[in-house]
């Protein structure tokens, strides 16, 4: 985030503090059970916003080297991202050109892995370049004249910008990231993520709709209540901000800490030493800034609407060296962990059960939960559904 955009939002956030306040919006939101159990809207998400809409399947730090590569098959396809020999990121379909066996295999939970500079299926033996480029044939002459370019991998779009990495996961139809952020793009450029270093990644599945679990993070309502015995001593949640960027948003949370930025003159202020500041980025990843690292919270649709698969990560400032460095990001895993996993998800695992017993037609957000609102707001429109 600019200095200059850091001392507005600080400005903002005094102004809750001194006035007992937060972001508001205008009306409360009246939100269908529906989005979360509706078998048809699932499908329709699956196609517009998993496989046609360009995803953040990575960032930067996941690939360091050449060579180095993960594969995601929760967008509903198998795919392959692979830095390659001129250090552009490549993304394929993870399917061999011969009779479709899968290429390679390397979750980002398990670390990326790297290759000896070229894929080589498990099934026959067809050898492929980090470009996609069909190599070597085993036993060629059974195979009289192969159109080789022809049976290279199937490409995906694929760009990296300012540390993300991003797929569309539908075609390899170009995008820009740029204009998907929108407003957004100087501010994420301006933390500088591609320097960032991939910490750790764990593969969650939950038995929640993939927006409940998005929902989690987008307002501050809950923290002193649910987090009571957790995080609600570290975050003023009822002091939050809102700020939407086309479909996405941004929610900043102040820290306990945050009032000693008074003891400095503005242009002095280290707004996000101070604060917890959450992205909504559409349409699936939530990156919550916190203070001198970053987490990202890649949720996917499961098999039903009520199940969905998340790769949750640390990204962090410096390499970890040292076992004290470790120990401390170790902690901060634990924390980021800890919370959702005994905290947000159970509860959220009962709501969806709870969608399911006819209770009512509609949840209701609050004016005080503008951001959630947004966030289902942008997925009805990017689905053309009517509201209500
Ligand atoms: S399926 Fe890959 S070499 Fe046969
Ligand atoms: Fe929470």
């Amino acid at each position: 985030m600019e200095q200059a955009e850091q001392i507005k939002l600080g400005r903002t956030l005094f102004e809750y503090i001194d006035k007992d306040e937060q972001a508001r919006s205008e009306v409360p939101f009246a939100n269908p059970v529906s989005d979360y159990i509706c078998r048809d809207q699932a499908d329709r998400e699956r196609k517009l916003l998993f496989r046609d809409h360009p995803l953040i399947l990575g960032m930067t730090g996941d690939l360091p080297n050449p060579g180095d590569f993960f594969t995601n098959d929760f967008a509903g396809r198998p795919i392959l991202v692979v830095r390659g020999k001129d250090g552009k990121v490549n993304a394929f379909l993870n399917v061999c050109r011969h009779r479709g066996a899968k290429l390679a295999t390397a979750d980002l939970a398990q670390g990326c892995a790297r290759t000896g500079g070229s894929f080589t299926c498990p099934y026959h033996g067809w050898a492929y370049g980090l470009d996609g480029r069909l190599l070597g044939i085993l036993d060629a002459d059974a195979f009289g004249e192969v159109d080789r370019p022809a049976r290279s991998l199937r490409r995906l779009a694929a760009v990296e910008r300012n540390g993300f990495i991003w797929v569309r996961p539908g075609s390899d139809e170009p995008f820009d990231p740029d204009t998907l952020l929108n407003a957004l793009a100087p501010e994420m450029a301006a933390y500088g993520f591609e320097r960032y270093s991939h910490y750790q990644t764990r593969t969650l599945r939950r038995a929640m709709n993939w927006k409940l679990v998005i929902g989690t993070f987008l307002e501050g309502y809950h923290i002193k209540i649910l987090h009571r015995n957790s995080i609600a001593s570290m975050l003023l949640g009822a002091h939050t901000s809102f700020d939407p960027y086309g479909r996405h948003v941004r929610m900043a949370v102040p820290r306990t800490g945050f009032r000693t930025l008074r003891e400095a003159p503005e242009d002095e202020w280290d707004v996000l030493k101070h604060t917890a500041v959450v992205y909504a980025l559409f349409p699936n990843t939530v990156l919550v800034w916190q203070g001198d690292h970053m987490e990202t919270w890649r949720v996917y649709p499961g098999a039903t609407p009520d199940e969905s698969v998340m790769h949750a990560s640390l990204y962090i400032p410096e390499p970890a060296l040292t076992d004290k460095a470790t120990r401390h990001w170790d902690r901060n895993m634990k924390i980021l962990l800890d919370t959702v996993e005994h905290e947000d998800f159970p509860l959220g695992e009962d709501m969806q059960r709870g969608f399911h017993s006819g209770a009512q037609d509609h949840l209701l957000f609050g004016r005080n939960e503008p951001a959630l609102a947004h966030f289902h707001r942008s997925v009805h429109e990017a689905l053309c559904l009517q509201e209500a």
